[in-house]
């Protein structure tokens, strides 16, 4: 039984071999079909008319190649080093392999595997002539926005509005609009993680609507297990005066999730919280859902279709401000190769020195979705009642670093939990773990790196 007094050394990761685990549940019954998605998606991909023929030809290699990873997960198979596909990076994969040791599809740490899983695609893709640039998982990214039609449009609406209140807001008198602004907007960039595709399988239409509107943030906000708003909203407060306050944002999922992340960013500058805000995407196809760098202009696409978003009256007046932002360098993007490697970001300062010396200057480093909590806190058994900062490991007490992690708990991890009561509670509530698992719980968990 894991004690809170352990330290991140002593804590296991999960595995997924671990009984009534997440992890696997995940390994047994959804790679499998992640793979069959990629593999379907090549082969449609292939069969359209205006595909070269070589195109053509390759993908059934590829095909083939993809059904090999997916007969190894179903048929439990060992981890091999990853074959040389001419990128740098393999070699730490294949490091990091050996120091696991012996380990399959269904009995390894789930963090690597899972990540080993979508470098695998990669390595498929990145060993090709004709399709190394090309995104499995764009059909589903690009079907599933258009779904979220309805809070995509309330939410352009929704934005207009607090743009005017964020004017009358900067009134000094108007502290408590200011902070009532602030908690719903990082509500609406927390709840935008609900939808990631990657367990969208299991979702209707009518859920995912569910999940979006601005009532159900509303409701969902008694389901925010760790919530640190208010020292969030203390700490912009104090530290309002200083001259440079660049937010990061490291990214999750594109589409719905990413709207809400952009217009996130874009609150943060229109209230003078940050100065600018950079978000940071993944190199390459990730976790289904990932938003990759081609992602942003597919978001302004998709926004600027009246075929996907009929209902234009908000969206024509929000479309041209978040497009400015970009322009003007007031919002970037930028990819480290980082993101994609299967560390958890407790190996951070050692493996990627330079991008852990920049978060260190940044104002405020904001951490979307579970994978990226589960690699802050070492995909980690830790008990519930942990603090976040121990749970933070080398990230947490001193780092120097702040960071906010808006999550929505899909996996074995959570950590932040006020007492053993409200655990117990939770418990009742969401037996079988379900409150770390489907979703519809969350934490909005800060540590300034003190
Ligand atoms: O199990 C759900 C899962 O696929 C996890 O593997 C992963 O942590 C998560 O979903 C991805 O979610 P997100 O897009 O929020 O990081
Ligand atoms: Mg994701």
């Amino acid at each position: 039984m894991p004690s809170a007094t352990m330290n991140a050394q002593e804590v296991r990761a999960v595995w997924t071999s671990e009984r009534g685990s997440m992890a696997k549940e995940t390994a047994e019954n959804r790679w499998a079909k992640i793979i069959q998605g990629s593999i379907d998606d090549i082969g449609e991909t292939a069969a359209a008319a205006d595909v070269d023929c070589q195109k053509r030809a390759e993908s059934i290699a590829i095909q083939i190649a993809l059904k090999d990873i997916k007969k190894g997960i179903e048929q439990n198979e060992p981890l091999t080093p990853l074959r040389d596909d001419g990128k740098v990076d393999i070699q730490e994969w294949n490091k990091k392999l050996a120091a696991i040791g012996e380990c399959s599809w269904i009995n390894c740490p789930w963090l690597f595997g899972e990540c080993y899983m979508y470098r695998s695609i990669q390595r498929i893709l990145n060993s090709s002539k004709h399709w190394q640039n090309y995104d499995v998982f764009k059909r589903q990214k690009d079907a599933s926005f258009v779904k979220s039609r309805a809070a995509v449009e309330e939410l352009a609406s929704r934005y207009m509005q607090i743009v005017t209140d964020t004017r009358l807001a900067q009134n000094e008198s108007k502290e408590v609009a200011k902070k009532l602004l602030f908690i719903e907007m990082t509500e609406i960039a927390l709840w935008g993680n609900a939808t990631d595709l990657s367990l969208l399988a299991n979702l209707t239409l009518e859920d995912l609507q569910n999940l979006q509107g601005r009532e159900a943030i509303q409701k969902s906000q008694r389901n925010i297990v760790d919530n640190d708003t208010d020292d969030v909203w203390a700490y912009l407060q104090r530290t309002a005066g200083q001259a440079s306050r660049q937010i990061d944002i490291v990214l999750d999922n594109a589409s719905f999730e990413f709207f809400t992340d952009v217009l996130y960013a874009a609150y943060l500058l229109e209230a003078g919280i940050s100065t600018s805000v950079r978000l940071h995407t993944k190199e390459f196809p990730w976790f289904v859902s990932d938003v990759i760098p081609s992602d942003v202009e597919s978001l302004f696409k998709h926004l600027d279709s009246s075929e996907c978003f009929p209902g234009r009256e908000y969206l024509d007046q929000l479309i041209p401000r978040l497009r400015k932002f970009f322009q003007s360098g007031a919002i970037t993007t930028t990819s480290d190769p980082f993101w994609t490697m299967p560390f958890s970001f407790h190996e951070m300062p050692s493996k990627a020195p330079a991008l852990f010396k920049e978060l260190q200057n940044s104002y405020l480093v904001i951490f979307k979705g579970d994978l990226n909590y589960r690699k802050l806190t070492r995909d980690g058994l830790w008990p519930h009642t942990t603090t976040y900062e121990k749970a933070l490991g080398p990230l947490g007490k001193e780092s120097g670093v702040k960071i906010l992690a808006l999550r929505t708990n899909k996996s074995d991890v959570c950590v932040g939990v006020p007492t053993q009561s409200k655990v117990d509670a939770l418990n009742e509530e969401a037996p079988s773990g379900a409150w770390i698992r489907n979703g519809k719980y969350a934490v909005v968990s800060f540590n300034e790196g003190q």
